[in-house]
């Protein structure tokens, strides 16, 4: 007998690679220029030059058995000491190299975190919409996913569905800002009022609540004004699971990391379950050229300016032909309303015209469609008229 959990989770394909996969036969079919494909968070401006020059570098001058070669099982003590150091002078923590544990990527440090802090049945909150992957990461972990509504109007955190899901067995709560699929960044306000909501919660109960905070997109803010509160500087029991996917434009090469915050009484212990979870899964000693890499290129982002450009470009659009859309703030997706009840009907209907847009459903939130702006400028010019053809075809 094999494990039919996983024999299922490996059969049956997320909603998103579905239409991804659909649109690369459909684009065989009529030509690439002709479809619409916003189905996926692949970045779509290259990696910055620093990246290649250090590459070449690290590859030139670095002896190739200590480059290729297996590193501690938390990285390199190095890397994790600059990135700590930056962390550090930018957030005004006090971390060490020893907070920091190396993980090919976020999706790798969130299955990590839920392993090492989680016990059969444990309960872990997150804010719809959310990542899809969180439930099936929180599932084989043992827990539990609760996925609460977001605030109405703004897909901000709306503290009261918050409260009415704590429970003893609340072992932590999951947040993403900047937000995949709604690109919303959670202020201030929304931060504050989330960390006194569970203080108060676990003071009262005696529970233990971690807050841990998935952050592909942290540097991927558009607009002066934005600004992404660093949770570690709010609360103690926090988590950083960090990644350079999209800021670097790296997505295939896997790279990232976990800060487990020092502040936390019990910081050395979490970490411990950090460093067992990553041995018992096997997620040890991350790509050491990357790892060498992010060492060297620490601070630098990619040219979001494209993204910028797309989403002014596609607000400004979809409202003037009737969309409804929440400002996205960051990332590089848009969450659009449905024009009929059913946003897998619509999503259908989009397809008619060439638009691959993915259905909220699996977000948490129905009702809704996302599109992925990492594309190009003139896909999305050319995409226009698409779009007004189908808000037309609802009138
Ligand atoms: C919200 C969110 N978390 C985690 C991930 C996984 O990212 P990584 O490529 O770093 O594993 C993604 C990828 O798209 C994401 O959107």
């Amino acid at each position: 007998m094999l494990n039919s959990k996983n024999v299922y989770l490996g059969k049956v394909r997320s909603s998103i690679r579905e239409l991804f996969e659909y649109g690369k036969r459909r684009k065989e079919e009529i030509g690439e220029e002709n479809v619409f494909d916003f189905s996926l968070g692949n970045p779509s401006v290259p990696a910055p030059e620093a990246v290649r020059e250090a590459l070449e570098d690290i590859i030139a001058n670095t002896d190739p058995v200590v480059l290729h070669g297996y590193t501690s099982a938390q990285g390199d003590f190095s890397v994790r000491k600059t990135i700590a150091d930056y962390i550090n002078s930018r957030f005004q923590t006090a971390l060490t190299a020893d907070c920091l544990y190396m993980t090919c990527g976020a999706a790798a440090s969130l299955t990590i975190v839920l392993n090492a802090i989680l016990n059969p049945g444990d309960e872990v909150i997150t804010v719809a919409p959310y990542f899809p992957e969180y439930k099936v990461f929180t599932g084989h972990a043992g827990g539990k996913l609760i996925a609460v509504d977001g605030a109405e109007g703004t897909f901000g955190i709306d503290i009261k569905n918050i409260k009415a899901v704590l429970t003893p067995r609340t072992k932590a709560v999951l947040i993403n800002s900047p937000n995949n699929p709604s690109g919303v960044v959670y202020g201030e306000e929304d931060i504050v009022n989330l960390v006194k909501a569970i203080s108060e919660y676990s003071l009262k109960h005696g529970t233990e609540i971690y807050l841990i905070s998935d952050e592909p997109y942290r540097e991927l803010v558009f607009d002066q004004e934005t600004h992404v509160p660093f949770i570690m500087n709010y609360y103690e029991r926090s988590i950083i699971c960090y990644s350079y996917s999209k800021s670097l434009s790296l997505p295939g090469e896997r790279i990232g990391y976990i800060a487990v915050n020092n502040k936390m009484p019990e910081w050395e212990e979490v970490y411990a379950g950090v460093c067992g979870a990553g041995r018992a899964l096997g997620y040890v000693c991350a790509p050491n050229l990357f790892q060498q890499l992010v060492k060297r290129v620490c601070g630098t982002t990619s040219d979001i300016s494209i993204y910028k450009r797309n989403r002014d470009r596609l607000l400004s659009a979809l409202r003037e032909y009737g969309y409804e859309v929440v400002k996205p703030e960051g990332a590089f997706y848009m969450f659009v309303k449905a024009l009929e009840r059913d946003a897998k009907q619509f999503a259908e209907r989009a397809k008619q015209f060439e638009l691959l847009l993915v259905a909220g459903d699996d977000f948490g939130t129905p009702g809704y469609v996302r599109i992925s702006y990492c594309v190009s400028p003139e896909m999305i010019e050319r995409s226009l008229p698409a779009f007004k053809a189908l808000a037309d075809s609802y009138k």
